[in-house]
């Protein structure tokens, strides 16, 4: 197989017929799914531990594999550069993150890291030079499962919140984000950001349920829910399970609970679109013959419209405040996390849908439910995405899966968005 220096004064090769190896980009898949494979076929990846280390030694050598150079910078982001003719021309970026959720699957992530490496493989096998360089990112702690904030390292490479700000966040066990960073080894010293981008592109299992009911390949995605998150801590009084009068007390985890079903309530209010949900909850001294006396939860919200958002979070103060007075308990709501409703840039969803077409895959326009990498990407770079089915539309959970024939058309889709913008110009025989 020949590296990117051997390709650049290759002779030019047609690139329309192009195709991944979509049993290449499968066999990679489950090869790094071994890492942190849990009982019930998932991966428990969570951000700057030890398996993500191991996930990330892997993936650092198939790129290296590739002859592509390989920056990480203060935040852990790891961005491999296959190069272009054009030495000063900006990267046409792809990647995703391989951290995940606690019990999460085999693709959230790892699909849209593998898809972009997928890509250089194929551009050097086949020969191809492209005018721009092409790119595939690592980006560290999307899922903001281990670490508030949500997309930690796409975040600062943004400049959304300062690196700083993220190396100072602490886990649930109090390690901080940079300590962690340190002892796995990746804390880089590529700059964060402050690097011009031409553009970015997201590959990414849809982690719902659309594209498969409707039999649909490919989601062409114009943007992404804005998203809200929450801590709310519950405080009554420790007490006697027995001897305590019912009237008497003040149940910390009464309070929790009406406001898990009021934060269902305001979600349905705003169907189909408005989404809340409980995801955490410790519940102290959590012992069965004791009345909870401190009851700590999470609140995620989301919907397409920022003034939407907004009256959920006002309708949100507004019941946990009249909770607490009717139960006689202290609340306190801080909001810890927020980003607003995205749209993505107009020629990059063309160049998706172009390439989508082109391929004669069965396609529908969609807008994310998720958070993705690609929002703060946006920030900064015309940006897209590309969806592709799981199963059942079920992600975060150990049984998420997709088709590997549905993979390999989102790779192609991303191959062909990438070469539009990356350009394959003839050489010109004088230069070469
Ligand atoms: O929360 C999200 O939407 C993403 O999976 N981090
Ligand atoms: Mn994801
Ligand atoms: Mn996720």
């Amino acid at each position: 197989m020949m590296t990117p220096s051997d390709v650049l004064h290759s002779p030019e090769r047609a690139t329309g017929s192009l195709r991944v190896d979509g049993g290449r980009l499968w066999r990679s898949l489950m090869e790094l799914a071994e890492i942190g494979a849990t009982p019930k076929g998932g991966v428990r990846r969570l951000a700057l531990t030890d398996v993500d280390r191991q996930g990330r030694d892997l993936v650092v050598g198939w790129l290296r594999e590739t002859g592509s150079r390989i920056e990480i910078d203060g935040a852990g982001n790891i961005l491999a550069t296959r190069p272009g003719r054009d030495p000063a021309a900006r990267v046409v970026l792809t990647g995703s993150h391989i951290d995940t959720q606690p019990s999460g699957g085999k693709f959230d992530g790892n699909y849209g890291v593998l898809a972009g490496l997928e890509v250089l493989r194929t551009l050097n096998d086949a020969n191809v030079a492209t005018d721009k360089p092409v790119g595939v990112a690592i980006w560290t702690n999307e899922e903001g499962s281990r670490f508030v904030p949500v997309m930690g390292g796409s975040g600062a490479f943004a400049g959304v919140f300062t690196l700083d700000y993220l190396l100072r966040q602490r886990d649930i066990d109090g390690v901080s984000f940079g300590e962690a960073l340190d002892r796995i080894g990746y804390a880089g010293s590529a700059p964060v950001g402050k690097r011009a981008l031409d553009a970015y592109f997201e590959a990414h299992i849809e982690q719902g349920p659309v594209l498969e009911r409707e039999n649909k390949t490919i989601g062409v995605v114009t943007g992404a829910l804005g998203l809200r998150w929450y801590d709310c801590v519950w405080t009554g009084q420790d007490a006697h399970a027995g001897p305590t009068p019912m009237e008497a007390r003040h149940d910390a985890l009464r309070g929790a609970s009406q406001l898990v079903e009021a934060v269902h309530a305001l979600a349905l209010r705003r169907a189909p679109d408005g989404r809340a949900t409980v995801g955490s909850m410790q519940v102290s001294p959590n012992s069965r013959n004791v009345i909870p006396g401190r009851v700590t939860m999470t609140v995620d919200m989301r919907h397409p419209d920022d003034d939407a958002l907004a009256a959920m979070d006002s309708e949100l103060r507004a019941a946990s405040a009249a909770i607490a007075h009717e139960l006689q308990l202290e609340c306190e709501l801080r909001q810890v996390d927020q980003f607003e409703a995205s749209r993505f840039d107009a020629a990059c969803v063309d160049a998706v849908r172009t390439a989508t077409q082109d391929l004669g895959y069965p396609h529908r326009e969609m807008v994310s439910g998720a958070g993705h990498d690609a929002i703060y990407l946006g920030r900064v770079a015309p940006t897209s995405m590309i969806f592709v089915p799981c199963k059942d539309g079920i992600s975060h959970n150990e049984i998420e899966d997709a088709q590997s024939e549905h993979l390999e058309a989102g790779a192609n889709v991303l191959l062909h968005a990438v070469l539009a913008r990356a350009g394959t110009s003839r050489v010109d025989r004088a230069s070469a």
